[in-house]
């Protein structure tokens, strides 16, 4: 296992991170995980060397945060954790209380990385940042970062404060943060955490077609709004998709290694990124997803790889937002 500096911090954290989200008991977009083997896929990430760990309060309503702790039990004290204060809860007296629930969820005196999910246009990033600063000042946070942030809120932040890293959605077929997100955390040293770094299973190569997806998965732009959990209302680019995956997986057979890794060792060979946030439900994931931090690409197979999923690139365009048509990356009004 690889480890990287988070931002400017001293803090180093595993370049693999075991995803929280989908260990919750019942989910939305994930349904049931059993938790004995959300216990063990937490174990056996921490058997191969990962040290950092991504949660959120809204996972399950503070349940992944429950059963991480639960997981760790004595040793949670030699890892990162990172969690996330909900879109609904960033007044400053809100951020405070909410902030002391997760820690004691996650029966800790601090949160390594305490980030804010999604921005929200009607309070001014300045106050929340405000009130995080604070949290950090008493010793109750040691790191400050975000998560969806587009261009128009980074600005704001950094006329506030500082934070360490941008939580974004980042995969082979999930590219628009190049644009503009990700240059942008490159020049300020913000660590770019990328999430559903294998597009929720997708990128495994298991789905040979759309009707072979769960359907909850089945809801971002990728896929055509004649799908039924679909709100975007665009066409969505399922050919290009599916003829890049059928690439991949032709590039990852030459190697000799799984697909879901080879699309992992491609994020850690671009510029900014610190960790990827792989979400490995059960111990046979979470040590295959942990391998992929051993595993370093010739550049010419990063370049066979992003030329392999240009055409969806060209297809999903510059908007960082996997679901929703308006970027709600960007404040209102935001030209991209
Ligand atoms: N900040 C945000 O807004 C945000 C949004 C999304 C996620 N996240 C974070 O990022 C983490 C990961 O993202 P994600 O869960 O959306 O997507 P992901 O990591 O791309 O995909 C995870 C899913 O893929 C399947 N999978 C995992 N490892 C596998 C393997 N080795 N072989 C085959 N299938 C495998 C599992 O589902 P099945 O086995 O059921 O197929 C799993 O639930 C989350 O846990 C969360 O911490 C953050």
């Amino acid at each position: 296992m690889n480890y990287r500096k988070l931002g400017r911090t001293d803090i180093d954290v595993s370049v693999i991170c075991q995803g929280c989200w989908s260990l919750v008991s019942d989910d939305f977009n994930w349904g049931h995980n059993d938790l004995q083997d959300s216990i063990a896929a937490i174990e056996a990430s921490l058997d191969a060397g990962v040290n950092f760990f991504d949660t959120a309060e809204g996972y399950g309503d503070g349940e992944s945060e429950e059963i991480l702790a639960r997981a760790l039990g004595g040793r949670s004290k030699e890892v990162v954790i990172a969690t996330k204060c909900s879109r609904g809860n960033l007044a400053p007296d809100d951020i405070r209380e909410h902030c002391e629930a997760s820690l004691r969820r996650l029966k800790r005196d601090t949160i390594d990385l305490y980030q804010i999910h999604w921005p929200r246009p009607d309070i001014p990033v300045a106050e929340s940042m405000g009130a995080m600063e604070q949290l950090r000042d008493e010793g109750k946070v040691r790191a400050i970062g975000v998560s969806n942030f587009g261009v128009s809120y980074m600005q704001d932040l950094q006329r506030a404060g500082r934070a360490e890293s941008n939580q974004l959605c980042y995969s082979l077929l999930w590219r628009p943060i190049e644009h503009a997100v990700g240059p942008m955390c490159v020049e300020n040293d913000w660590s770019i955490l990328c999430y559903s770094p294998i597009a929720q299973g997708l990128l495994t190569g298991k789905f040979a077609s759309v009707d072979e997806i769960p359907d909850k998965r089945v809801r971002t732009r990728l896929f055509s709004s004649q799908r039924p959990n679909t709100s975007h209302g665009e066409p969505g680019c399922e050919h290009e998709m599916f003829d890049a995956i059928a690439r991949i997986r032709e590039i990852s057979e030459s190697l000799g290694q799984p697909m879901g890794n080879v699309s992992m060792a491609w994020l850690l060979a671009q510029p900014g990124v610190g960790s990827v946030i792989v979400g490995g439900r059960n111990p046979g994931q979470a040590r295959q997803n942990a391998a992929a931090g051993d595993l370093a690409l010739d550049e010419e197979v990063v370049d066979q790889l992003s030329e392999a999923t240009e055409p969806v690139k060209q297809a999903v365009g510059t908007n960082c937002d996997m679901w929703e048509h308006e970027n709600r990356m960007e404040k209102p009004g935001h030209v991209q």
